[in-house]
């Protein structure tokens, strides 16, 4: 059994030199990650990756509320990977919202990524939130298996089925058949 050392690690805003790298960086790994996990499709998620990004970032580093990090390992000074965080209110709440964390690929699986989170929930904590919350997708087990570690708890299941494509001769009776002859009325508001 290997042990694995203890890292730690400062995060020091990033700078406008890092910035352009990383956001095209960052912006490539989400679409990747929205096709692989069945939610987007391939030819248009770059572009959607790149809007959402925009969005999220309109001023880039100077974007309020919006704190994006270059982890550094705290003895050698060496750029080990990036956090990215909002601080918002969210019912009721101030909640740190991690959209993105990584571990440059060399450093992966060697500690930083525990190190990371821990010094994103002590600067979080340091920014008025009250709770930290992010999306992990289905696929993604060493991150899942990470945030379970640090003391996460699952707050959402987001399920998907994929369809069949449905023949063309069979459409009308397979349609009729599977709409119950009952009206469905739901006191339920939409899903945000
Ligand atoms: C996910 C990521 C941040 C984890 O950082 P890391 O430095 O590789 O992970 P660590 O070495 O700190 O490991 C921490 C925990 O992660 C889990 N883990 C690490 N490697 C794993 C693997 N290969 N398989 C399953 N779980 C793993 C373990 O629970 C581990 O706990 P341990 O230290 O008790 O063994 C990093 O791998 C990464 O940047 N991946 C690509 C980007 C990404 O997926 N970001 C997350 C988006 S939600």
């Amino acid at each position: 059994m290997t042990i694995k050392p203890i890292r730690s690690v400062r995060l020091d805003p990033m700078t406008a030199d890092e910035y352009p790298a990383w956001e095209a960086h960052a912006a490539s790994g989400y679409a990747q990650s929205q096709v692989q996990a069945g939610h987007w499709a391939a030819e248009t998620a770059l572009e959607q990756a790149w809007q959402d990004t925009r969005r999220l970032l309109p001023l880039g580093l100077a974007t309020p509320d919006q704190h994006v990090w270059v982890a550094r390992d705290a003895e050698s000074g060496a750029a080990v990977g990036t956090l990215w965080i909002a601080i918002r209110r969210q019912g009721g709440r101030t909640e740190a919202y991690i959209y993105d964390v990584e571990v440059d690929p060399e450093h992966q699986g060697g500690g930083y990524g525990r190190a990371i989170m821990e010094a994103g929930a002590a600067a979080a904590r340091g920014l008025g939130a009250e709770v930290v919350a992010l999306n992990v997708f289905g696929f993604n087990d060493r991150a899942y298996n990470l945030y379970k570690s640090l003391g996460y708890v699952v707050a959402n299941r987001h399920m998907r089925l994929e369809l069949q494509p449905q023949r063309p001769d069979r459409a009308s009776t397979t349609v009729a058949a599977a709409v119950p002859a009952v009206e469905v009325r739901s006191t339920v508001g939409p899903i945000l």
